[in-house]
């Protein structure tokens, strides 16, 4: 089974949330199961440097306005392929914005060029190579269904996955004659939405088969609520939507090998943790307190999150003796709240604005509870780090996160299944009560160790659902044989 990747991040080359995790790491998962994968990026200037030398594979004189290479390179065993467009990926900024936070204007046509690329090798194949499937990911690559479907010819079968609805890449319908699309392809059979272009509904009517990053989101996504103005199309194209659940990577998530932490540690020797506790109140300026209660949150600060619920919560942590750590960066106005809470609070409350990957890495090992409040979350990936890494998750009860934890009832816990707290309703009232709950088990020695251990335990690596995703690819490729 051959299979192109194609995604605008991918971990450590570029990432600015999950996609690059799943990204870096699925791809190794499927090859480990006999997949001839490779994945395809944008050569942004990180990705570049990164890189470093790369083989040549092919020459465009014009690829949307401008020159552009094909470049492939086997990165820490990804058999990495990048479109280096100069004119449209080589600046400062991030990947889809400018310095100063607006999206870049040319966004369409970054996003366009790297989605015909895809189809490109999807129909004609490289280098001697060409995919039985093209699996897209998110709006950035929506149209590679779009532009395969125009081909004539064998051309590979696609498949879309959806990490988040609320982005769709939609443009002014004057950018579709820079698409390189046939008129027909502006209607509500094509990339056509609500009279704009729309890069994600393209995606999601074209595809052969749509996948999302958690069973629960992939129902929440078909309902007004969840859908983000998609639940229609989504409804129709029911029969065609899996949800498999993300895994993490367990060589770079692995707090007995991780190299970024203070002390090593596993479910069965937990000793270190402790270790890691003292070090991260130590660089954060916290209290040394190995009793504290130590709760973090890692995130980027968008309204899907649902961070604007905590602030006026985290008096009553400090008061009741609980620490409370934040890494994240977004909204201005909550970055700025988050600041002016931890200087209110100093030795109890810390706030580190930005993004800081081994940062990241200390507060899942020094942590004891990581707070993901989310309004909704397709799958989440830091609940998984937190069980990992033993920061034991509170979660709101939606999309991947009411598919990974499992909360501690009473029934749960007699049980011996629970994994962490989980709450319905992003209010102040309903996470204040999810606090309450996770001090009361805090204080609790022995179930809080054994609720901890047993998060440790969890099976979160890629294996299975990177066979749902094999599965998901033979039944396409059988289909296409016989039909
Ligand atoms: P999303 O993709 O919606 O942001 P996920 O939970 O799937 O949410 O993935 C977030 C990823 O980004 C995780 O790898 C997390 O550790 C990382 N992350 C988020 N914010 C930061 C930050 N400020 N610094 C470092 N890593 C961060
Ligand atoms: C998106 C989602 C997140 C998911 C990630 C990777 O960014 O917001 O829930 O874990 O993609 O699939």
């Amino acid at each position: 089974m051959r299979v192109l990747f194609v995604a605008s991040e991918c971990f450590p080359l570029v990432k600015t949330g999950g996609l690059a995790d799943v990204v870096g790491a699925l791809p190794l998962a499927l090859a480990g199961k006999g997949c001839d994968v490779r994945v395809l990026i944008p050569a942004y200037p990180s990705v570049k440097e990164k890189l470093g030398e790369t083989e040549e594979l092919y020459y465009y004189a014009d690829l949307f306005g401008g020159m552009a290479w094909l470049r492939r390179k086997d990165f820490g065993g990804l058999d990495l392929m990048v479109l280096d467009a100069p004119h449209l990926y080589e600046r400062d900024g991030g990947p889809y914005t400018a310095p100063d936070g607006n999206d870049w204007g040319d966004n369409h046509r970054r996003f366009a060029a790297l989605s015909w690329m895809a189809a490109e090798i999807g129909h004609l194949g490289i280098d001697g190579w060409r995919p039985d499937v093209v699996h897209a990911h998110d709006w950035q690559t929506g149209l590679t269904p779009i532009y395969l479907r125009n081909r004539h010819g064998a051309r590979a079968r696609t498949v879309f996955t959806i990490h988040n609805i609320a982005y769709q890449g939609s443009f002014d319908p004057a950018t579709f004659p820079e698409l390189g699309l046939p008129g027909h392809e502006f209607s509500h059979d094509g990339v056509e939405f609500y009279h704009r272009v729309g890069f994600l509904k393209g995606g999601l009517i074209s595809a052969d088969r749509l996948t999302t990053v958690s069973p629960t989101y992939a129902r929440e996504i078909r309902t007004a609520e969840f859908g983000y103005g998609m639940e229609g199309v989504l409804r129709m194209r029911a029969d065609a939507l899996h949800g498999i659940l993300n895994g993490v990577d367990e060589k770079i998530w692995d707090p007995k090998t991780d190299r970024l932490l203070a002390a090593p540690y596993s479910a069965f020797k937990p000793e270190g943790k402790a270790e890691n506790k003292r070090v991260l109140q130590e660089i954060l300026g916290l209290k040394a307190d190995p009793d504290a209660l130590l709760i973090s949150v890692v995130s980027r600060l968008a309204y899907q999150k649902g961070l604007d619920v905590l602030p006026g919560l985290l008096e009553s942590v400090a008061a009741r003796g609980g620490q409370f750590v934040m890494l994240g960066s977004g909204d201005r106005h909550l970055e700025n709240l988050y600041r002016e809470i931890a200087a209110q609070h100093p030795g109890s409350i810390a706030v580190r604005i930005g993004y800081d990957e081994p940062l990241a890495h200390w507060i899942y090992a020094g942590a004891d509870a990581i707070l993901i409040p989310s309004r909704f979350e397709p799958c989440g990936l830091t609940q998984l780090y937190g069980l990992r890494y033993g920061a034991v998750p509170v979660v709101a009860r939606t999309g991947g996160l009411a598919d990974t934890i499992i909360d501690a009832n009473e029934v749960a816990l007699r049980d011996g299944v629970a994994t962490g707290i989980q709450f319905a309703h992003v209010t102040a009232e309903a996470l204040g009560f999810a606090l309450e709950r996770l001090f009361e088990l805090y204080a609790d020695k022995e179930t809080w160790t054994a609720l901890r251990k047993r998060g440790m335990c969890q099976q979160v690596g890629w294996d299975r659902s990177a066979e749902d995703y094999l599965d998901l690819y033979r039944s396409l490729v059988d289909s296409s044989a016989a039909g």
